[in-house]
């Protein structure tokens, strides 16, 4: 196929870098981008048009497919306009706030004969494709259980960001929901869950009103079990997962950056992500002072460190092959039937509910 036009609706943080690869990648090019705050700046440095109508931006003949990355909220407009106008799609995560929302998205998709991609980034780094190889292989035999932990200490904010506010970002299970799929991704989906937690430290005028502490256990057939953490009321910041087998256990460690597959008395050390100049530029900001402690929130105007940009590469140029006819194999598979996008916000749906009224609650009430 000839060059695939690009839109991008939402043209911050994420978005603008996104479109910045984009054009970098083969027989690509952003063609217009719409965002009501940042798109003059970007549109200029990506030598492409503004638009301020979806339709209009969907009517265009040299648009192709859109990059999804607004708010969280606002996923769900975008999306829908796009399928119904034969617009491809490729949309960052959380789809969705709720797992109607996000079925509808894939759903349309679907129905219009579009490409849908959910943005789930975790996918590409080199080290979770590591892991999920050597389990595949049967290195760590049986995955019995799974333990994540993302969280860190937020301090007092000059000004509230969307992303701390639950409404729009969904609070820290929807907004990293990378984990979540992850662990989805390994041990598939959950029969029941359990979720306990609050906003424990960050009340008042300076911070948002998502909870700080979000403590999780999903419930496997067979009895196989996973544990996550999340939140910024923890002083003591931590970012990992680990994957524990009958056989052996691999660690894949976001904070002190790097991958361990332990088996007997035996480590071996792998990379998380494409260089350990990389791994090292991780460690190095999670350790030092650029960041709130240990999450690290981007705004517009900032561009992504080192390890994310090259992650951003992976997933752009997969999408943009896909566009021209890249056949997908059973790794990616997942992220393009609407399988992953809806299982992870099916189970964040339950946890919400199961927070919300105290109790175990089971998939297929959510799912059905
Ligand atoms: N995969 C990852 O690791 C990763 C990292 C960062 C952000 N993200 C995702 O990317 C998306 C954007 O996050 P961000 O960090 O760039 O946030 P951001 O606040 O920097 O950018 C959001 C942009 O959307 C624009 N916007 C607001 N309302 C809009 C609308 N109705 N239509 C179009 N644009 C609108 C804003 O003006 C802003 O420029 C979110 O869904 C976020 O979860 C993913």
């Amino acid at each position: 196929m000839d060059r695939i036009g690009y839109a991008i609706v939402g043209t911050g943080y994420f978005g603008a870098e996104l479109g910045r690869i984009m054009n970098e990648q083969e027989n690509a090019k952003v063609v217009a981008v719409l965002d009501p705050d940042n798109a003059t700046e970007i549109a200029k440095e990506l030598n492409c048009d503004v638009e301020t109508d979806l339709d209009k931006l969907y009517s265009r003949s040299d648009v192709d497919a859109v990059i999804v990355a607004s708010p969280n909220y606002l996923h769900k407009e975008p999306v829908i306009k796009a399928a119904k106008h034969g617009v491809h799609v490729f949309c960052e995560k959380p789809i969705a706030l709720s797992y109607s929302d996000c079925d509808e998205m894939v759903r349309t998709c679907e129905e219009h004969g579009v490409r849908f991609m959910a943005g789930h980034v975790m996918n590409f780094f080199k080290g979770v494709r590591h892991a999920k190889k050597l389990i595949n292989e049967g290195v760590i035999g049986d995955v019995l259980y799974c333990h994540c932990a993302r969280n860190g200490w937020e301090e007092p904010q000059e000004s509230i960001s969307w992303k701390k506010i639950r409404e729009k970002s969904g609070g820290h299970l929807y907004h990293h929901i990378h984990e979540l799929d992850c662990i989805q991704f390994i041990m598939g989906e959950p029969e029941t869950v359990t979720m306990i937690g609050g906003n424990v430290a960050h009340q008042g005028e300076e911070f948002g009103d998502e909870d700080d502490m979000l403590f999780i256990s999903l419930e496997f057939p067979n009895k196989r079990f996973a544990l996550l953490e999340y939140g910024s009321a923890f002083h003591w910041p931590q970012h990992y997962v680990l994957i524990q087998g009958s056989k052996g256990a691999i660690k894949i460690d976001m904070y002190d950056c790097g991958g361990t597959l332990r088996v007997g008395d035996k480590e071996e050390h792998f990379l998380v992500h494409e260089t350990k100049e990389e791994d090292d530029d991780r460690t190095r900001i999670y350790h030092g002072t650029e960041m709130d402690g240990a999450i690290m929130y981007g705004k517009p105007g900032k561009k992504p460190p080192m390890w994310l940009h090259s992650i951003m590469k992976n997933e752009m140029k997969f999408f943009n092959d896909v566009m021209h006819g890249a056949e997908v194999s059973e790794e990616f598979m997942p992220l393009l039937t609407g399988k992953a996008a809806r299982a992870a916000i099916a189970t964040a749906d339950a946890l919400t509910l199961s927070l919300n009224e105290d109790r175990k609650v089971k998939l297929s009430e959510i799912k059905n």
